[in-house]
Parts: structure tokens; C-alpha cells; sequence
């Protein structure tokens, strides 16, 4: 039983992006706070970043928290971003053990300094890692990240260091957060939402979309499983025809 054994690991995803969703309405569900969801999402953060490792997968991207989050109720806001602190610290041995490397995206200035430090730290400690890449999308916003690339870019071209007419999508692509990552081929998103929320718009272009109901604390590596088996199910045509493909 289980999908695991039915996974072809010669045609694994390397980059899988997620959009953790569903915190708080598992919460209203069991009559709690919409921060208990939040509590309870961080076991099935862990649990992925576990399944994605035993799989062997290159790149796990988390939706951890929008640049549109910010506007959230100011407790829950502070209550995620101690949650935050709190899980780094905790999870930093898990992914020392697992091999794992944190990285994170986005405008981390926005970040409350201990928040921002914690960060820092485990993303120094984990560097030297060489397994699973694990980056949050931390005060993330796709349109930022575009509109900050632009900027660089221009800038590069005001000073001389670049003509208008090199620019092309690899250049583009090395001024985004995402920089020397692969693009995501398979994007999940949980709660039963279908849109994308300002999250990694360049990068997914091509990427496989696969939606859940299940509620992010209820989400676990059977399901990771579940999605990418579904993922492996699929034809990418990337514009060709059937027959080119095959
Ligand atoms: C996702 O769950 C976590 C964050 C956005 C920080 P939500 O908090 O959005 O939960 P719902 O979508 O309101 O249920
Ligand atoms: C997207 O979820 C952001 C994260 C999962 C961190 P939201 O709950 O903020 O998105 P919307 O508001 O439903 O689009
Ligand atoms: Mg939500």
C-alpha cells in the first residue's frame, strides 16, 4: 500500500513549490483560534521536508507567509512570527540530521529583528548542507520580487554594465530571489482555493498545478506522495504536440 512504491524516482520533480493553506479554517473547525492551525501546520511543514528528503527531491519552496499576511490582525501577525522563531529554533537539528539547507525569499526586513536573526542563523548553520534545498517564502510577494528585478536591472543598464538588448529570460531569472534555483514543475495548493496568491508568477509558468481540499495541518508526506504521482501521471507538452513529445 501507499503511493511511495508506485513513484517512478527517475522522474521526480526537482523543484516542488507549495502554498501552505488552510490554517485557520482547520482551527474554526475544531472551535479554536486561527493560530492553533498554525501550530498544528508546522507538523506537516516537518512532515514534508521529511517525505520530500526520503524521496530524494531537490527543492521544497514554502508559501510561509505573503507580503499580504502583513495586514493580517496585528495578534495573529505577532503570533506567526513567534510561532516562526520558535520553529527554526526547534527544527534546526532535524534539518542538520536530514541534511537539509534552509533558505528564504523575500523581503526579510520586514522581518522583527529576532525573527530575522533566528533566520539568519539557521541559514548560516544549515549552509553547509548539501541535500534538500527547504526555502520559505517569508514576507514574499511575486510582483515585488519582479518589480525589485527590474530595478537591478535597469540600474545595471543606467550605469553601462549592460545593453537593453541583452537582456533576455536568463538574465531575468538571475535577478529574481530565486536565483540559480530550477523552476518549480509541480506547484500544490491546499484548502480547496484555486489561485495562486503572488506567488512565484515568473517561475511557474510551466509548472504543474495540482489543488487540494485537504487543510494544510491535515497535509502529510502521503499526500506529497499522492501529488506527485499524480505530477508523474501527466504529459508536459511545454507547446509541442502529443506526437512530438512521445
Ligand atoms: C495559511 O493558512 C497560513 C498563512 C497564510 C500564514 P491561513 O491562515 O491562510 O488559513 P485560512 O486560509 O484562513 O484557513
Ligand atoms: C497564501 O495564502 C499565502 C500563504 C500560504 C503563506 P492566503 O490565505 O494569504 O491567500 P488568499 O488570501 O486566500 O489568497
Ligand atoms: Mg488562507
Amino acid at each position: 500500500m501507499g503511493y511511495k512504491n508506485e513513484i517512478d524516482l527517475l522522474k521526480l520533480p526537482k523543484h516542488i513549490a507549495i502554498i501552505m493553506d488552510g490554517n485557520g479554517r482547520w482551527a474554526k473547525g475544531k472551535g479554536k483560534l486561527r493560530i492553533f492551525g498554525h501550530h498544528n501546520g508546522v507538523l506537516s511543514v516537518r512532515d514534508v521536508v521529511e517525505g520530500s528528503v526520503e524521496l530524494g527531491i531537490n527543492y521544497l519552496t514554502l508559501y510561509t507567509f505573503s507580503s499580504e499576511n502583513w495586514n493580517r490582525p496585528k495578534l495573529e501577525v505577532m503570533a506567526i512570527m513567534e510561532l516562526m522563531v520558535n520553529t527554526i529554533n526547534k527544527e534546526i537539528n532535524r534539518f542538520m540530521d536530514n541534511n537539509v539547507r534552509l533558505q528564504a525569499i523575500g523581503d526579510l526586513k520586514m522581518l522583527p529583528d529576532k525573527c530575522y536573526t533566528e533566520l539568519t542563523n539557521a541559514i548560516n548553520k544549515t549552509s553547509v548542507n548539501t541535500g534538500l534545498v527547504v526555502t520559505l517564502a517569508l514576507s514574499y510577494s511575486s510582483r515585488k520580487e519582479i518589480l525589485q528585478a527590474v530595478k537591478q536591472i535597469a540600474g545595471k543598464v543606467q550605469n553601462g554594465e549592460l545593453n537593453i538588448d541583452d537582456i533576455d529570460e536568463e538574465i531575468f531569472e538571475n535577478n529574481l530571489y530565486t536565483n540559480g534555483m530550477p523552476n518549480p514543475e509541480l506547484l500544490i495548493r491546499t484548502s480547496g482555493e484555486y489561485r495562486i496568491s503572488n506567488y512565484l508568477l515568473w517561475q511557474i509558468a510551466y509548472a504543474e498545478l495540482y489543488f487540494t481540499s485537504k487543510l494544510w495541518p491535515d497535509f502529510r508526506r502521503e499526500d506529497l506522495f499522492e501529488a506527485i504521482l499524480d505530477y508523474q501521471k501527466r504529459e508536459r507538452r511545454f507547446g509541442l504536440t502529443s506526437e512530438q513529445v512521445n
